[in-house]
């Protein structure tokens, strides 16, 4: 398996922000494929669904982790909470490495992204609806595309965030040398 780890899961469950807090604890890097594609199209998400449609964004999305394959060593990959839907991106993230599904309620996710106007596929009227038909459409296909499933609701970035290095360090079989404890005792020596 390769050393990445690669966070799956709804819009609003905590990709990017629990990404960040792993890379900093594994001293990894962090990438955010929605941000990879801002930056290589100069246009926001939002732009580009309106502009050139859905698929045309499905399509940079794949794109853009079959690169990372080559690429991504030691990274933290946030992925947009559309991509493991498509079969052939499964396989490229499993390559990529180690699969985390961020497990979140409708309920959170509504709260969160209360007023949000980035993500285009819950804009307009009953966000509810959309959040819960989207979600329960999604939820076997993150499970199925991943190697482990974490809850997220109610808890803490740091609490969630130990919880994943542990279980990747087990999966690595000790291979990795980074103790999370290990590193706590160091920095109060
Ligand atoms: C999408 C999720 C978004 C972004 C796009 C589509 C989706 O990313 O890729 O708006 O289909 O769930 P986040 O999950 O980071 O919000």
């Amino acid at each position: 398996m390769n050393d990445n780890i690669i966070l799956i899961g709804f819009m609003g469950s905590g990709k990017t922000t629990i990404g960040k807090r792993l890379a900093k604890l594994l001293e990894y890097s962090f990438v955010d494929t929605d941000q990879l594609i801002e930056k290589k199209q100069g246009m926001m998400v939002r732009d580009i669904f309106s502009q050139k449609g859905e698929r045309y964004f499905r399509q940079l999305e794949t794109d853009t982790i079959s690169e990372m394959v080559q690429t991504c060593h030691k990274t933290i990959i946030s992925s947009g909470g559309g991509l493991p839907l498509r079969e052939c991106n499964v396989k490229i993230l499993q390559e990529l490495g180690f699969v985390i599904m961020l497990d979140v309620s409708k309920e959170t996710v509504i709260k969160r992204l209360e007023g949000d106007t980035t993500r285009p596929l819950l804009q307009g009227d009953n966000v509810d609806e959309k959040v819960e038909e989207l979600l329960t459409y999604r939820e076997p296909l993150y499970e199925l595309a991943a190697h482990m499933k974490v809850p997220v609701n109610g808890r803490t970035i740091q609490d969630i965030a130990e919880e994943i290095i542990r279980n990747y360090q087990t999966v690595r079989n000790g291979q990795h040398p980074f103790d999370v404890e290990d590193r706590k005792e160091a920095e109060n020596e």
